[in-house]
């Protein structure tokens, strides 16, 4: 049964208040919940009253006090129906009972390490009580919690804390009022034994604000960077957009078991713990970095998201792609621009880029979709913010920030529409935005294909561009930011009507630029900052290639034109060209390389085995690709060996003092990691010498794990003791050792599933706690490309059972872990009979959950 966008209809009853009155249990939770409801003039006057429910029991319900006789509602788990509602304001007591216990799915109200908490994205809300569980119908909250003190002495809700006080002798409450209406989705509360730091923060409004992140006691000194991360985000959401925070405290909670990365719920963020705790010893670099980005895009999603919410769950890009664009903007602030912006079009190409090429694809604002929660994709996030990203290219930054100002102006307090989103942009700049709107509509990923010719006579530049979209329809509105480049770096003196600062804007099929005054023949620098989420056809030789990592004045494309020329040899090597581009390399390192090691490194990191799949698109042999880009590493890996030394050896000083997550320290790490692994990758031997010192000797987790995982890669004694004693050494640290389970899982030899199958009886491996499930299994997936596609169906047959294994009890994760299928029919002949074959045994599968259901129907469709 799939729902539909054309099919949205105004809710037929809203709901202004709801007091709830929670008494927690392990197994027994009581939920009062007064409802205080009132036709919807704008919904259909003569609809009964639906309320949603998931797996509940229904104890009670009163009408405005009384009890309603039986013959007026039907309840059941899945819902409570009135079938002759007034037709006036009135009030519902529901009491209902809940198992948090029981609770796997991780949805609702459950309990992870004796804590208490709630998921209620997207539809959460409705396993806790019967309710109107849309987010266009917006409540104001009051929730009293209650539970025995020794169990929960913390107690946790939305809002502003209002009293709280004792009950008896053993037990205790606290009262917790939310002034700000909301949709269910964004309901929260947390009880258990947690210990915090805290902090205050004056708002730009003079509201003082005490922050506060909880975590399992012992552990608040690995709270602290997270703590000043959201302190951090509050000054620059004010900066950057003028959005202070609302309410007198901001809570933030860490949690050992959650399906996804973490929650915005209003004023108490639940975080999976790994999102927060980073101490140097147990953190790395990029942890840090993606503490840093959660814990700001939680945050902005109080307005965006909050404040302005949805109108339905099609709309999820709005928030969605509005605050991961907002999050990656802030990363860009905090750390350098470039690199972030490279890292993060690689998390683009990496899950996007193939999404939206296989079965699975689909618009950033879906129209039909048979389970919500299956939505939370690349496309939605990540697409999204490109959208965003695209909309400031076209209109300038000012007429953008202008736009966001009335955006939040006229849609505050309201559940609001992709529509209301352009609007305030059209409104601000006079444009018709209508066309730019396709990007919500088309799925997949568009072609550019640009073709130059130079006239050396008339000094003459002439640049053809077109588009190509996958399905058939108008074009799309892309921003080409792009610029010509000589032998000695960016031409000067050249003019091209067509260009507006820089970027062109192609919103016709195809179109031709000429550019006056070009003095030598160009390079085209196209693309620039990637400025649309577009695949890029352009024939360039090797030497106009290495022109740009040389003399491009956008990092960006430096950066690209490396990739571009390493893809080209992943996919056809040629030892004349590898030299060339080794050479190139070497003078970009002794050139550069100290200077700013954080790019540097990304400049060494060659296309994944993934990319290089994706670039393939069919008839894919991961043997092949891991073959030819392990022996493209090796040679450079020997060619460069000196400068790779060099580096080591100059940034030792800087990298062996204090840890500090700082992200020039971070990309000093980075460079000094790359050039190990690259040595190594050259020299197996020497490699593995070298990084059994530097893991003998490493005094943080950064450069421990890099040790660790260029090992990991080395077939031997060196390997096994390493990965044993990296394994007793943090026995006790269950987010190290998904560290330690990832580089083992990605182990590229046929052995990996042996050790995939020992490590599940390892005792800190859980099939309930979704990040040591992640750790193990989806690594396998989505990081290990030649033992995952086994030519013998190993591989799938692996992750099947494990897709079956957890279904029953968390489909999420199930459904999650199953979309690692979404490219089998890429795969040479062999490969794709046996995903096949392992797709259609889980059809078979009685009692598929809905979310697993889902995307196996999408995989297994044609085309
Ligand atoms: N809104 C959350 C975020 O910040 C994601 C929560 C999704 N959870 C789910 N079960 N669908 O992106
Ligand atoms: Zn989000």
């Amino acid at each position: 049964p799939l729902i539909r966008l054309e099919d949205y209809r105004p809710s037929a009853f809203l709901i202004d208040r709801v007091d709830l009155d929670i008494r927690l249990d392990p197994h027994a939770t009581r939920i009062t919940a007064d409802l205080a409801l009132r036709p919807n003039p704008d919904g259909d006057p003569a609809a009964p009253l639906h309320l949603d429910g998931d797996d509940l029991i229904l104890v009670a319900i009163d009408l405005d006090g009384a009890a309603l006789p039986a013959e007026d509602f039907a309840a059941g788990p899945g819902g409570l129906t009135l079938h002759r509602p007034p037709r006036r304001p009135f009030t519902l007591r529901l009491v209902t009972q809940v198992d948090p216990t029981a609770n796997t799915k991780l949805m609702g109200l459950y309990r992870t390490d004796g804590v208490y908490c709630t998921q209620c994205e997207a539809d959460g809300f409705r396993r806790i009580t019967y309710f109107l569980d849309r987010p266009d119908v917006m409540a104001v909250y009051t929730t009293r919690i209650e539970a025995r003190r020794d169990e929960a002495p913390v107690l946790l809700g939305n809002g502003n804390p209002v009293e709280s006080g004792p009950v008896g002798t053993d037990r205790h409450y606290a009262v917790w009022h939310d002034p700000h209406p909301k949709p269910a989705y964004l309901f929260a509360v947390v009880g258990g034994r947690l210990g915090k730091v805290e902090t205050s923060f004056r708002t730009m409004e003079g509201r003082d604000v005490t922050c506060a992140v909880y975590v399992e006691p012992g552990k608040e000194d690995r709270a602290g960077y997270a703590l000043d991360a959201v302190v951090r985000s509050m000054e620059w959401d004010e900066r950057a957009f003028g959005r202070p925070y609302d309410l007198d405290v901001f809570n933030v909670v860490a949690v050992a078991a959650f399906n996804m990365g973490a929650m915005e719920n209003k004023g108490l963020n639940i975080f999976n713990d790994k999102y927060v705790l980073a101490a140097p010893e147990t953190a790395t670099d990029a942890d840090y970095a993606a503490i840093e980005a959660i814990i700001a895009h939680e945050y902005f999603h109080n307005w965006s998201g909050n404040r302005v919410t949805c109108r339905d769950w099609f709309q999820l890009c709005l928030k969605e792609g509005l605050t991961v664009f907002r999050d990656q903007e802030f990363s860009s602030d905090m750390r350098s621009r470039p690199v972030h912006r490279i890292g993060e079009v690689r998390s683009l190409r990496a899950r996007q880029f193939p999404e939206d090429a296989g079965p699975l694809k689909h618009p950033v604002r879906p129209t039909a979709y048979a389970e919500i929660n299956n939505f939370y994709t690349a496309t939605v996030y990540d697409k999204g913010a490109e959208i965003v990203r695209m909309l400031k290219t076209l209109i300038g930054a000012e007429a953008f920030r202008a736009g966001m100002d009335r955006y939040f102006a006229e849609n505050d307090g309201r559940a609001a529409t992709v529509e209301d989103f352009l609007a305030a942009f059209a409104a601000v700049t006079g444009r018709d935005l209508s066309a730019f709107a396709r990007w919500y509509e088309r799925p997949g990923t568009p072609r550019l294909t640009a073709e130059g010719r130079y006239d050396p006579a008339a000094r003459r530049y002439t640049l053809k561009l077109a588009q190509t979209l996958p399905v058939e329809g108008p074009p799309l509105v892309i921003p080409v930011a792009l610029g010509l480049v000589g032998a000695g770096g960016p031409l000067t003196g050249v003019t091209c009507p067509a260009l507006d600062g820089g970027v062109f804007v192609l919103d016709r099929p195809g179109a031709e630029l000429v550019f006056e005054g070009v003095a030598e023949e160009p390079v085209p620098s196209l693309l620039r900052d990637f400025s649309a989420p577009v695949r890029l056809d352009l024939a360039l030789s090797d030497d106009h290639r290495l022109r740009l990592l040389a003399r491009d004045s956008d990092p960006f494309n430096r950066w690209q034109a490396a990739q571009d020329v390493a893809l080209s040899l992943i996919l056809a090597f040629d030892p004349v060209r590898a030299d060339a581009f080794a050479q190139a390399l070497g003078t970009f390192l002794d050139g550069e390389a100290l200077a700013d090691p954080a790019f540097a490194a990304l400049v060494l990191a060659l296309p994944t085995e993934g990319e290089a799949a994706d670039a393939l698109a069919r008839d894919v042999d991961p043997d092949a690709i891991h073959a030819a880009r392990r022996s493209l590493r090796a040679r450079l890996g020997r060619v460069l060996r000196a400068r790779l030394e060099g580096i080591d050896a100059a940034l030792a000083p800087a990298t062996e003092g204090a840890y500090s997550p700082d992200a020039a320290s971070a990309g000093r790490r980075s460079l000094r990691n790359a050039a190990l692994d690259l040595i190594a990758a050259g020299d197996p031997e020497a490699g593995a010498a070298l990084a059994t010192r530097r893991l003998s000797c490493a005094t943080n987790m950064t450069d421990r794990l890099a040790a660790l995982a260029t090992l990991a890669q080395i077939p031997g004694e060196a390997r096994e003791e390493a990965l044993a004693a990296f394994g007793e050494r943090f026995a006790a640290e269950p987010l190290v050792l998904d560290k330690w389970f990832a580089i083992q899982a990605t182990i590229p030899e046929p052995e990996t599933l042996d050790r995939i199958e020992r490590l599940t009886r390892h005792p800190a491996f859980s099939m309930t706690n979704p990040n040591r499930v992640r750790a193990l299994v989806a690594s396998f997936a989505m990081a290990n490309p030649t033992q995952f596609a086994r030519a013998d169906g190993a591989g799938f047959a692996l992750v099947g059972r494990f897709v079956r294994a957890l279904d029953p009890a968390n489909p999420q994760v199930a459904a999650r872990l199953l979309t690692a299928f979404g490219s089998w029919r890429r795969y040479e002949k062999t490969r794709r009979a046996a995903a096949s074959e392992m797709l259609n045994g889980i059809k078979g599968v009685p009692g598929l959950s809905r979310d697993v259901a889902d995307i196996l129907g999408r995989t297994l469709q044609d085309g």
